[in-house]
């Protein structure tokens, strides 16, 4: 009889013939009641755990390149000699197991201990980095540091009262009350102490002096620094309409938002959203679940059209109109009162809650003060480091040249904010490692995830290979005869593989 708890596939301590594993791709089994991928390249075998450390993908839908597995739903890589999370947004290693080959068969023995390998020549060693900022980009760096074996000090400075959470959650499962708040944190409450990090919360940087090479605080404490890093993130927009500022109209950025908004939405019937952005939709799409009437009010003719294009736009105002979702678009709104939404169009919206999802704005004045180079955002070179020397900026404030459109961009990707973060890290060390990530962000609505690789702003036309209502599609957007972007429903390989090949065009 099966025994329905055992991972599915073959045991692999009885061994598997080795060419049932294809060359430069994988095969799920099992050791004990563990799910184990088996990774082939040419004739050597590794044997690795077979489930994201993210969020759980499932590794043997990724797809394997260059001594990489990457992860098919939020395109974590991990190496597969020693398991490590090379690239975010996975930190935390998999297992691996020694492997033995006899003759044509390949067993799994051992589980071994996973040992990153090092990036590259540290040239320096800093005695002391601050890091302002405790989100993506901040706690990525101050991690990455730690993995390197850094051995001096590094402190983290944030104005938000809570360590660094998983922030794309804020609009999604812990909103729409499917998660617990326990998996928010990325690391426990001792990761910082044990790792010596000296992460200071609710601490508000005022002042840098790069000459100094200090930082000064709220409370006029002045700290020194070797290497700077800003990762100072974006802040909610909000409206400056009459009725902005009531008690129950929400902005959506920190956990303290987001709990807010739960308590809010706890007592409410009706909310207008306001702004058909990704957070504005996510939003809509939690507080369904939490059944409360949900309106949109948004000046676009369509959700997210300037992203996606049209034929997406439409797909995603009607999914969210099947879940019960009122569109009022092609509409402003032109002021709050305690219980509606007046619209420019003149009519009026019941709402006993309002939440703003209006775009973000790059919290770059520190960067400004500092009288760093800024360009919508702060300007630095293909390492990361900004216009003044040992000052590095990652995340939603930098700008960087990216190989890939050949123009200087600036994205508000949770996995590219992580991604700079670790290469600011390493070129903290001195690596001098250029940052050529191809820019990659996910948004989920309702059970609907959408996955987009590259950057584009403007495209001459969308090549659409599937249905998209049917939830199985992938776009290209193409400008000049070449793809910029990719976009895609349930066609996560084909997505890696595109990333794949605009990391090998740039290269
Ligand atoms: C609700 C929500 C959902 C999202 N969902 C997704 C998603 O699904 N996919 C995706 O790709 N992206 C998503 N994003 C965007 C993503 O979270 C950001 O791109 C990412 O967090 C940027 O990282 P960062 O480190 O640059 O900034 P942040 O994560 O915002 O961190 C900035 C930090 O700097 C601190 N800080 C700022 N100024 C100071 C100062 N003067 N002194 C001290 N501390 C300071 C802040 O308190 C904060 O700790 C979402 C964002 C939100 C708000
Ligand atoms: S589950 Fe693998 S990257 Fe998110």
């Amino acid at each position: 009889m099966a025994d329905d708890n055992k991972p599915a596939g073959p045991d692999f301590t009885q061994g598997v013939p080795l060419s049932s594993i294809p060359d430069g791709g994988s095969l799920l089994g099992r050791v004990g009641d563990e799910a184990v991928l088996l990774v082939r390249t040419g004739a050597e075998v590794f044997a690795i755990g077979a489930e994201c450390t993210h969020y759980h993908g499932p590794l043997a839908e990724g797809v394997v390149s260059d001594g990489e597995v990457r992860c098919p739903w939020h395109h974590a890589c991990f190496d597969v000699r020693t398991g490590e999370a090379r690239h975010a947004p996975a930190f935390t290693p998999l297992a691996c197991w020694k492997v033995e080959r006899q003759a044509d068969n390949v067993i799994v023995r051992d589980k071994l201990e996973s040992k990153p390998r090092p990036r590259g020549k540290a040239s320096s060693a800093p005695n002391k980095i601050v890091i302002v900022g405790g989100g993506a980009a901040g706690f990525a760096a101050a991690e990455m540091l730690r993995r390197q074996d850094y051995q001096g000090s590094i402190m983290m400075l944030s104005d938000d009262d809570a360590p660094p959470v998983d922030r794309p959650n804020l609009s999604k499962d812990y909103l729409a009350g499917s998660a617990p708040e326990d998996w928010l944190p990325l690391r426990p409450d001792n990761f910082y102490p044990e790792s010596h990090i000296d992460l200071r919360l609710a601490t508000e940087v005022k002042q840098i002096d790069p000459r100094a090479a200090t930082v000064t605080l709220a409370d006029r404490a002045t700290l020194p620094y070797d290497r700077l890093l800003l990762a100072t993130g974006a802040g909610p927009v909000r409206l400056t309409i009459p009725g902005a500022d009531l008690p129950h109209v929400h902005v959506l950025r920190t956990l303290a938002d987001c709990r807010a908004i739960i308590k809010a939405a706890d007592q409410a019937k009706r909310v207008v959203v306001i702004g058909a952005s990704f957070i504005g939709l996510e939003v809509a799409a939690s507080l369904r679940a939490r059944k409360l009437e949900v309106h949109v009010v948004a000046p676009d003719k369509r959700p997210l059209e300037r992203v996606f294009g049209p034929q997406m736009g439409d797909f995603i105002r009607k999914l969210h109109e099947e879940h019960g979702v009122a569109f009022h678009l092609e509409d402003t709104s032109e002021a709050i009162t305690e219980k509606q939404v007046k619209l420019k169009s003149g009519g009026t919206l019941d709402a006993d809650l309002v939440v703003l999802g209006v775009g973000v704005r790059p919290r770059i004045a520190l960067a400004e003060q500092a009288g760093l180079a800024i360009d919508r955002g702060v300007t630095v070179d293909a390492r990361l480091q900004t216009s003044a020397p040992n000052i590095f900026a990652a995340g939603d404030i930098a700008r960087w040249p990216d190989p890939h459109t050949g123009e200087t961009i600036r994205v508000e990707h949770w996995v590219v904010a992580e991604r700079q973060g670790q290469t600011a890290a390493l070129n903290m060390l001195g690596m001098g490692l250029p940052y050529a990530a191809v820019p990659f962000f996910w948004s989920n609505h309702y059970d609907t995830p959408i996955g987009y690789i590259g950057h584009a702003e403007k495209w001459d036309d969308i090549a659409i290979d599937g249905d998209i209502a049917a939830q199985d599609c992938i776009l290209r957007y193409r400008r000049g005869g070449k793809v910029l972007a990719v976009a895609s429903i349930y066609r996560d390989q084909e997505n890696l593989k595109a990333e794949i090949a605009m990391e090998r065009e740039a290269a």
